[in-house]
């Protein structure tokens, strides 16, 4: 009866739900190349068997190291709860590379974690914050130097492809080597109550980001592409952008909505932009301190690009070292677009595609860069049409820099729709180009 009762009661709780311990199912400890591919190995294995209501967990104050690359697809109503740390093993030499099918580059390497066709799956921590590591010091190697030589052959820390109904929560990305993460084509996301963090070890004390800070070069923090997300409560301290809506090539990304969200990186951004359509995204209620740029909106290469009902709204901006206001072509190292130290050095070209209906609201801009490298002002912003296709609509309702003199002015406001631009409430500066209707005026 005994027997019975105890058989009975498996079968019961693996029809609900069965709780698997990774250290239970060969998830070994320790620090070298052979435990990185052996939890590798275990890992692929073990996501591939679990089932509806299954929970794989990682126990709480482990640590378990892997070699990149690790797969898996086709996951469905499963948790997998981090209570401990996954930290990629940083050999760069044993790295896989891809395997060249279905036109991947053989010679790139793979993803850190890359996961297929997920369907209502989340990521989260019952006991704080999970970790997941990616060891980027090794890749992003001696300032500038690792750079060159590695240029952005470095993984992601962790991509999803075509997913489907995910929520991540309680989760720390740390030190990915180049994008932290990467949503293509997702419909359902739900990122809550997460960090990322891509630092170089030093003293950080007075928090603020340097040139040598952005030696972590591309540590891009969430990056998505494709409908219904929203990403709140967060703090993202980077060396790129800190949120990026990005060119889905499967349909538009769209309906999105962002708040509370602590940046400081490249900014909350949209881009950068080529041939696809970007509509319907919010930001809101967020706080940038200490950041590179603020609120960044661009086009690279492409032609038929649209970035439309867009709307930033409650930010405050504190102490940006770059551009706090962009809406333009990308600012980057390839010279077809923009130079990435313009108007200090290289030129920029507007990009041909299509800004509309863009709204800051509420926005506050505290202590922007007094004097721009190869500027007579303070580096305020810029908008920055083309002549084929002008900004078509952009509204700045109280948008306001913080103790600036007067006399001071946008560093470009340039082909926009005559009277679409219009500036409303206390808006100040009123960029050149822009309708004055704001309360100053009167
Ligand atoms: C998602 O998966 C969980 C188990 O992880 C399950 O309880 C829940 O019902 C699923 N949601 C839907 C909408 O199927
Ligand atoms: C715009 O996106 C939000 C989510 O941020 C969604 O609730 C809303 O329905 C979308 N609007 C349209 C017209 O699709
Ligand atoms: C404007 O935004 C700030 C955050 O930057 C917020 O604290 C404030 O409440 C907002 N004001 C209004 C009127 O919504
Ligand atoms: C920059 O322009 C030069 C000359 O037009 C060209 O040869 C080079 O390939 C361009 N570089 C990039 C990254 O596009």
């Amino acid at each position: 009866m005994k027997l019975v009762l105890a058989v009975l009661a498996w079968a019961l709780n693996s029809a609900y739900s069965e709780e698997v311990l990774f250290g239970n199912v060969g998830g070994i400890a320790g620090w070298d190349l052979p435990t990185a591919e052996a939890n590798k190995e275990t890992l692929q294995q073990t996501l591939g068997l679990l089932e509806p209501n299954d929970v794989l967990v990682f126990e709480e104050g482990s640590q378990y190291c892997f070699q990149g690359g690790v797969r898996a697809t086709g996951l469905s109503d499963v948790v997998l709860v981090v209570n401990g740390v996954l930290k990629m093993y940083d050999d760069i030499d044993s790295w896989p590379l891809e395997n060249g099918k279905d036109g991947t580059d053989p010679e790139r390497v793979q993803e850190a974690f890359h996961f297929f066709d997920f369907h209502n799956v989340t990521i989260t921590s019952t006991t704080g914050q999970g970790t997941i590591d990616g060891s980027g010091l090794n890749w992003w190697g001696f300032p500038e130097i690792g750079y060159l030589v590695r240029k952005e052959n470095r993984p992601r820390l962790m991509v999803m492809d075509d997913a489907v109904d995910i929520t991540i929560e309680h989760m720390l990305f740390k030190d990915s080597a180049y994008w932290t993460t990467l949503f293509n084509n997702v419909d359902g996301l739900v990122i809550r109550h997460s960090e990322v963090s891509a630092r170089r070890p030093r003293d950080n004390k007075d928090n603020q980001h340097s040139l040598y800070d952005l030696t972590a070069y591309n540590t891009d923090g969430f990056d998505v592409t494709g409908r219904n997300v929203h990403i709140h409560d967060c703090k993202i301290w980077n060396q790129d952008d800190c949120i990026a809506v990005k060119d889905n090539i499967k349909g538009p990304s769209e309906n999105m909505l962002f708040e509370r969200i602590e940046a400081s990186g490249m900014g909350l951004v949209i881009g950068s932009i080529g041939d696809s359509i970007v509509r319907n995204i919010t930001f809101r209620d967020s706080i940038m301190k200490n950041t590179y740029k603020g609120i960044y909106l661009k086009f690279r290469d492409g032609d038929s690009g649209v970035i439309e009902d867009i709307r930033y709204e409650n930010i405050r901006i504190e102490n940006p070292s770059q551009w706090p206001i962009w809406i333009g072509p990308a600012q980057q190292a390839e010279n077809k677009t923009c130079a990435i130290a313009w108007p200090a050095f290289g030129k920029c070209e507007p990009a041909p595609q299509q800004f509309r209906d863009i709204l800051l609201k509420n926005i506050t801009v505290a202590n922007p860069p007094r004097k721009g490298l190869g500027m007579n002002g303070p580096m305020l912003g810029l908008i920055f049409g083309s002549d084929e296709k002008p900004v078509d609509g952009v509204v700045f309702e109280d948008v306001v820099f913080e103790g600036l003199k007067g006399g001071e002015e946008y560093y470009k406001c340039e082909n926009v729709v005559e009277g679409t631009g219009v500036a409303r409430g206390k808006t100040f500066p009123v960029p050149g180009c822009f309708k004055d209707e704001t309360d100053r005026k009167e």
